[in-house]
């Protein structure tokens, strides 16, 4: 299928994306449209998301093309991400795609958020294939996957109540900064003590056994609970704005370490050095610091810049391309469905 130019389309959340792809992997236009109206919230409101997307799509779409130097017609396949994700944003994309892949008589193909973002990293980095244990860490997800091959996807462990970005935007609200709280922690956590407040380490206990749940598991609500705590207590001392640094950077550092460290019990028992970092969360650069330093000299670590890394339409076009190939086309009657399952998870 080389040379074949697909589409990708991401609206589940509040970016409206776009990409076109060349087969096997050329990105040739790519445009992200963050939208602002959530900021003053502190958090992605629904409603206003899927408003943002109906107004934006066809002038991220128009830019897009533009980039890639074609018009629709040249196009030969659309992808869309049909979720999961927020019910009435995904519907503006599927919904666009549809009548489109329909209107032109193109193969559409509905592609899965999550798996979209394990295809990022190969469209800078053609190393990035199977096998490889992938921490797929999002603003709804987080989970930690064996990949032996593309489409079959064993998952090992994943949250058991908030995710991993979740954790971050929400201790970034109880610190006062700016919404998605990632980047914002981030920042502010690079003039912090990391070891100034003492905070948990959610199911990360010695001793934990193979087989049981809580050795892969990952749970962030009583991590941001310890902050809510932390935070109150510092306020109520009236030494909160000297302490917010070393909060964002004990709670980031906090968060690391049960990511890093459930990564690489995966990492001995599936006897594979080879990890992928996935989702806005693998934008983190101790994150990534981290996972390379425990990885050591004869591991590699594959993550996308960041603007593969958050949300974008080149690896919904990946992964479209992926499911194309496999002749995995969305039947017309195809919709968005806000709890997609990931194809091809195998639970144990
Ligand atoms: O994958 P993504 O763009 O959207 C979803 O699928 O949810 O991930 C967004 C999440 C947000 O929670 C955001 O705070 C987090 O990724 N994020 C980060 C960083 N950049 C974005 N978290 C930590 N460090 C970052 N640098
Ligand atoms: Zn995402």
């Amino acid at each position: 299928m080389s040379g074949l130019l697909v589409f990708g389309l991401e609206t589940s959340c509040d970016e409206t994306a776009a990409a076109v792809i060349e087969a096997p992997g050329t990105i040739r236009g790519h445009v992200i449209l963050s939208q602002d109206v959530h900021e003053v919230y502190g958090g992605v409101v629904p409603e206003l998301a899927a408003r943002a997307h109906l107004r934006r799509v066809d002038e991220v779409v128009t830019e897009t093309l533009n980039r890639a130097g074609c018009s629709l017609e040249d196009i030969d396949a659309f992808g869309v991400t049909a979720g999961p994700g927020l019910i009435g944003a995904l519907l503006v994309g599927t919904s666009w795609a549809k009548a489109v892949a329909y209107g032109l008589g193109r193969p559409l193909v509905a592609v899965h958020h999550m798996e979209a973002h394990l295809f990022a990293p190969s469209l800078e980095d053609p190393d990035a294939q199977p096998p490889f244990v992938a921490l797929l860490v999002s603003g709804g997800h987080t989970l930690l996957l064996h990949v032996q091959e593309w489409g079959r996807y064993r998952l090992l462990g994943e949250t058991r109540d908030d995710a991993a970005g979740e954790a971050f935007d929400k201790v970034a609200k109880l610190l006062g900064l700016s919404y998605p709280g990632g980047p914002a922690i981030q920042e502010i956590a690079e003039e912090g003590s990391r070891t100034r407040h003492r905070l948990p380490r959610p199911l990360l206990k010695k001793g934990q056994e193979l087989g049981s749940a809580e050795y892969y598991d990952f749970s962030f609500s009583g991590l941001k609970t310890a902050v809510a705590t932390l935070v109150s207590e510092l306020s109520n001392a009236g030494t909160l704005a000297n302490e917010r640094a070393n909060v964002a950077a004990c709670f980031q550092e906090a968060a690391i370490d049960v990511l890093a460290s459930k990564t690489m019990r995966a990492v001995e028992v599936t006897r594979c050095r080879r990890v992928l970092l996935g989702g806005g969360v693998a934008a983190n650069r101790r994150l990534r610091e981290e996972l390379t330093e425990r990885l050591g000299a004869d591991g590699r670590l594959f993550a996308a810049s960041d603007r593969l890394s958050l949300d974008n339409g080149a690896m919904v076009a990946r992964a479209a391309l992926f499911r194309l190939e496999r002749d995995e086309v969305a039947p017309l009657d195809a919709s968005a469905n806000a709890k997609l399952p990931f194809p091809g998870l195998i639970r144990e």
